[in-house]
């Protein structure tokens, strides 16, 4: 029988990403194998995302062409998971009757049942749960990279910040269970794999559901010895969950990568309270002083959003001084988006289009402008790079990240492919570096860095 095809979009965040690994890993036991021809392919499958209007927008402009692609063939099947299939349920069939699966995002572990059962009946189903622990923890997974996977280790989220459609797409926080975790990258390790990011919505609240309770500090603390397991990285923190504790064991753990995605959304104690974030401007930069007293070189990113409801000029200008304070090493940028559910969405003042637009390209200037002097900082030190592979556009360079996850460029050749280097970085532009490689390191990273004891696991 000749292979089935499958080709696949998937928007959103890492976590999306994992998802998507999981998802090609059912259907690979169903005998799909990726194909990156839309023509060619028997399934044509989107991963969703719901964050901002204009993700759902990006997916109906894909379904409107996949359904020119169904009328030319129409024993194509066409599916759609993750958040928004969560959100619109139904209504995307309503609005794209091309569709011929809609599973959920706590149940697309039936993905492969659903299709093949699509296959035989021809009849369209829509599958939407409502719990995360229909989802089994060993589900099969093909991954996209060869050195670096990512790991989830805590599932949905329960903040319920007033802009966010995350909590009502994936549900009350849900952590896996530390022994599952470990087994998953013990796996990962005995297939090559060196580098993993430990995901959740709020990373840092890892544990804490359990029936016996634990912490991210803690997992860090149990993965990191294990053999081959060169670099740990974990995102999203939030800052009422970010900890001393958690700070001491990023530093006191050699490959444990010094980055902390954390995001503070605005520089205005009048939004946060709005955003119903739980902290405030002064919170923020106690922490971000503590991790820098800890570890004084760490790379620090977040996010940000301009034109939430009700943002004044002053309280943009707010954020602004923040970014500049703080000197992130990198920003991700959004203009606030109505969505639905959240309260945010149903306030009369809203920020009218042009005055969001006009604020989210200031904002990106001074993001770029903080993120080249930190890349500027680089300029003449060594940084230690995992060698992803080669740079997509131009011959003879490869590419890694540093600790810190700043993209390198510099001239190299296949047997730099997975190695752990040292590069010298000789110039900087605003969200990338350039350099070139000295040698590889023969030991584990622990020698390039003052570490701190680790400090003792208390659970
Ligand atoms: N859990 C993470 C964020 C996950 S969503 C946290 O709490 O920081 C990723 C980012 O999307 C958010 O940080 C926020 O900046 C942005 N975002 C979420 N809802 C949004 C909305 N309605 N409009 C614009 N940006 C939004
Ligand atoms: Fe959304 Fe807030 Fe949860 Fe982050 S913490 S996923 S922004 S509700
Ligand atoms: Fe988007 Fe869902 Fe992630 S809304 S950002 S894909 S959790």
């Amino acid at each position: 029988m000749a292979e089935l095809k499958v080709f696949l979009r998937s928007f959103g965040c890492q976590m999306n990403l994992s998802d998507t690994e999981r998802a090609l890993g059912l259907l690979a036991r169903q005998g799909y194998e990726p194909t990156d021809d839309a023509d060619a392919a028997d399934l044509l499958l989107v991963n969703t995302c719901a964050i901002r209007e204009k993700a759902e927008d990006k997916l109906f402009s894909l379904l409107g062409e996949w359904r020119q692609i169904k009328q030319r063939r129409p024993g194509v099947i066409v599916a759609v998971m993750g958040c928004v299939a969560q959100e619109m349920k139904a209504e995307i069939r309503r609005r794209n009757p091309a569709v011929d699966v809609v599973v959920g995002t706590h149940n697309f572990h039936e993905l492969g049942d659903l299709v093949e059962e699509v296959r035989e009946t021809r009849s369209p189903i829509t599958r939407i749960g409502q719990l995360r622990d229909a989802i089994p923890d060993d589900l099969p997974t093909v991954r996209d990279g060869k050195y670096h996977a990512w790991v989830p280790v805590i599932y949905g989220c329960s903040y319920f910040c007033s802009y966010c459609i995350v909590p009502f797409t994936r549900g009350p926080f849900q952590s896996r269970e530390l022994e599952a975790i470990e087994r998953e990258v013990i796996a990962l390790l005995a297939e090559g794999f060196q580098e993993i990011t430990l995901l959740g919505q709020t990373v840092d609240r890892y544990g804490l559901d359990l029936a016996t309770p634990t912490t991210l500090a803690a997992l860090l603390r149990r993965l990191s010895p294990l053999p081959g397991l060169n670099r740990i990285r974990f995102l999203t923190s939030h800052p009422v969950d970010l900890d001393e504790e958690l700070v001491r064991t990023v530093a006191g753990l050699s490959n444990v990568m010094e980055y902390f995605h954390f995001p503070i959304q605005s520089g205005s104690d009048r939004m946060l309270d709005e955003m119903k974030r739980q902290h405030t401007v002064a919170r923020y930069l106690e922490q971000v002083a503590m991790i820098r007293r800890h570890i004084p070189d760490a790379a620090i990113s977040g996010d940000l959003i301009v034109g939430f409801p009700g943002e004044t000029e002053a309280d943009f200008e707010d954020t602004l001084r923040i970014v500049r304070e703080v000197e992130f090493d990198s920003n991700n940028t959004a203009a606030y988006s109505i969505r639905p559910w959240t309260p945010a969405g149903k306030r009369t003042d809203q920020v009218p289009e042009d005055i969001k637009r006009d604020r989210l390209a200031r904002l990106n200037e001074i993001v770029a402008e903080t993120s080249f002097r930190r890349n500027r900082r680089l300029v003449g030190t060594w940084q230690e790079v995992l060698v992803e592979g080669p740079a997509s556009r131009s011959p003879g360079i490869w590419t890694g990240r540093t600790r810190g996850n700043r993209e390198v460029f510099f001239p190299g050749d296949p047997s730099l492919e997975g190695q752990i280097v040292q590069v010298k970085i000789d110039s900087a532009r605003p969200f990338t570096l350039r350099g070139c490689v000295a040698g590889r390191l023969e030991s584990r990273p622990s020698d390039i860095r003052p570490t701190i004891p680790p400090v003792v696991d208390l659970l």
